[in-house]
């Protein structure tokens, strides 16, 4: 999901498929990214090892038997033979405010002390990790009664321990009893709570302490888990010890980089039959990508571009869009627990179950309404124009960075992360090329010099939901890319 900050970024929630309610939003959107243009607004944009942060000793509370408390005995409607063990509960970042953060924890089933430990983060800002543990990645996706679970057998939990966490407080269950900390969330706030939830959940889980961590998400994340990888490369050089063992990211569909996102998002709707060749030339005329200093006339151009969109999903151009909210969640349009099916309403489905207080007591939430997404928009703190100096660093720190891309996203498409990486001119080592899933192409690879561009072919937005399997692959490369060539072309479905 994304909701991002800069002007043409509009408001977009998976549900709202209307996209003249995203063009209503993009004016409030464009209004709000102008009045605080300011040359601080950037905490980011500076990055050298001979700064030295203020030190802020990281808080760290007692954690000791919290994990056994953690443990769900059993999530309401899950299927029978759950063989993994499953944890999810509250980690304090900030004792004097009372903020804590939620987290969902799922390990392997087989072997999951030789397994890396995976951090999961959705995007927004402001939408729930959850959402990529429910309808995405996870163990369990969620039967359209919205009552019951059904196993999802390409779930990353296969060959990794993944972590879910929902950040900021605010964001579904996490939460701060100082509601002052709602007011100005932001991407270094987020990093830096991110970053404390860690060590504390690395205390109450140390088993995992020595375990390769990745960092990977989607959308909006293309901030946060770059910004996190960062902030512990920091704060390991600041310790002079490998505090978390940091070893890669992996970013889906992620927002990088305002200026070749924006453009690269114009221009997947123009080659992909969205917009007519006269809205498509006018915003490249008027618009400029660059800051937001664009033209009224650009406005109108953005705002013409989104309506001829359409009611289609800008998350998936060729998936069915959710028709009737009302009759989504009764067991008139039952899924059947077939991962294949990818249900249009799933957003009301994942609230209902959310929002059911027994499901919040198996979960150790507290009682909350919870929702997908928080609406953070007006009052982001700050926003990194482009997160390219990041991932230049994190190359440079020997960090394995993956780029992988669904190419039916019209939202943060593949021309957005490619116009992104093509910034960054680093060497090609393997030139552009498919990979195989089952004697078929699942999309396509490039490898540059420290970073890979992958593409799931028939993924959208949120690349698991789609296509699990092709998803699964590309995940399953990632932790045990040792050689950047093995890549497993014919991987048999588990
Ligand atoms: C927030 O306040 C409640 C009620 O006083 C308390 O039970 C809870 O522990 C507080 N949360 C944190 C993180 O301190
Ligand atoms: C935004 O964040 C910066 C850096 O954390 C902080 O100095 C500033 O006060 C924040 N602004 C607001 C309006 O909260
Ligand atoms: C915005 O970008 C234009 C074109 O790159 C540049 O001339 C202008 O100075 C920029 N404005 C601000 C406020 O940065
Ligand atoms: C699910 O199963 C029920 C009962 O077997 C059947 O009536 C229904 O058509 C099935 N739905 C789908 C979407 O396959």
């Amino acid at each position: 999901m994304i909701k991002v900050l800069a002007a043409f970024c509009v408001l977009a929630l998976s549900g709202l498929t209307n996209a003249d309610t995203h063009a209503r939003k993009l004016y409030n959107l464009v209004k709000t990214k102008h009045s605080r243009e300011s040359p601080e607004f950037d905490p980011w944009s500076v990055i050298d090892d001979s700064t030295t942060d203020e030190d802020s000793p990281i808080f760290i509370g007692p954690q000791e038997g919290l994990a056994e408390l953690d443990k769900i005995s059993e999530l309401p409607g899950q299927p029978e033979g759950v063989d993994f063990n499953q944890y999810s509960g509250y980690v304090t970042v900030n004792q004097d405010a009372g903020r804590a953060l939620f987290y969902y924890f799922v390990e392997s089933p087989k072997d999951s002390s030789n397994k890396p430990l995976v951090l999961w983060l959705n995007g927004g800002p402001g939408c729930s990790s959850l959402f990529g543990a429910m309808t995405e990645l996870g163990p369990f996706r969620i039967n359209s009664d919205a009552k019951t679970l059904f196993r999802n057998k390409y779930a990353w939990s296969n060959v990794a321990n993944v972590l879910f966490l929902e950040c900021p407080a605010g964001v579904g269950f996490s939460y701060s009893n100082t509601t002052s900390d709602y007011d100005h969330p932001g991407d270094k706030k987020t990093a830096d709570d991110s970053y404390i939830f860690l060590i504390n959940w690395l205390e109450r889980f140390p088993q995992y302490k020595t375990h390769d961590f990745y960092i990977t998400g989607e959308s909006y994340a293309g901030h946060y888990v770059p910004q996190l990888a960062y902030t512990i490369l920091r704060n390991n050089k600041k310790t002079k010890e490998n505090v978390i063992n940091i070893k890669g990211i992996a970013i889906g569909n992620a927002w990088i980089d305002d200026e070749a996102c924006t453009r690269g998002m114009f221009d997947y709707w123009w080659s992909h039959a969205l917009n007519s060749d006269e809205t498509h030339d006018s915003i490249f005329k008027y618009c400029n990508f660059v800051n937001d200093s664009s033209s009224s006339k650009c406005h109108d151009s953005a705002r013409k571009a989104w309506g001829e969109l359409g009611k289609i999903n800008v998350y998936n151009i060729y998936a069915p869009i959710c028709l009737n909210h009302e009759e989504t969640v009764s067991n008139s349009r039952s899924s059947n627990g077939s991962i294949d099916f990818f249900d249009p309403c799933w957003e009301d489905i994942l609230v209902s179950y959310l929002s059911d207080s027994a499901v919040q007591k198996a979960f150790h939430a507290r009682p909350t309404s919870w929702d997908v997404c928080r609406e953070y928009i007006p009052i982001w703190n700050d926003s990194a124009v482009s997160i390219l100096p990041i991932l230049k660093y994190l190359i440079e720190n020997g960090q394995r960075v993956w780029v992988f891309s669904g190419d039916t996203d019209a939202r943060v498409p593949i021309t957005s992360s490619r116009y992104a990486i093509n910034i960054m001119n680093l060497p090609i080592e393997k030139a552009w090329q498919p990979w195989y899933l089952n004697e078929e192409v699942g999309g396509y690879l490039e490898e540059y010099k420290g970073l890979l561009l992958i593409t799931i072919r028939g993924a959208g937005h949120s690349v698991p939901s789609f296509q699990p399997l092709r998803a699964f692959v590309d995940v399953y490369i990632v932790p045990s890319r040792d050689n950047p060539c093995s890549l497993p072309l014919h991987v048999k479905p588990i």
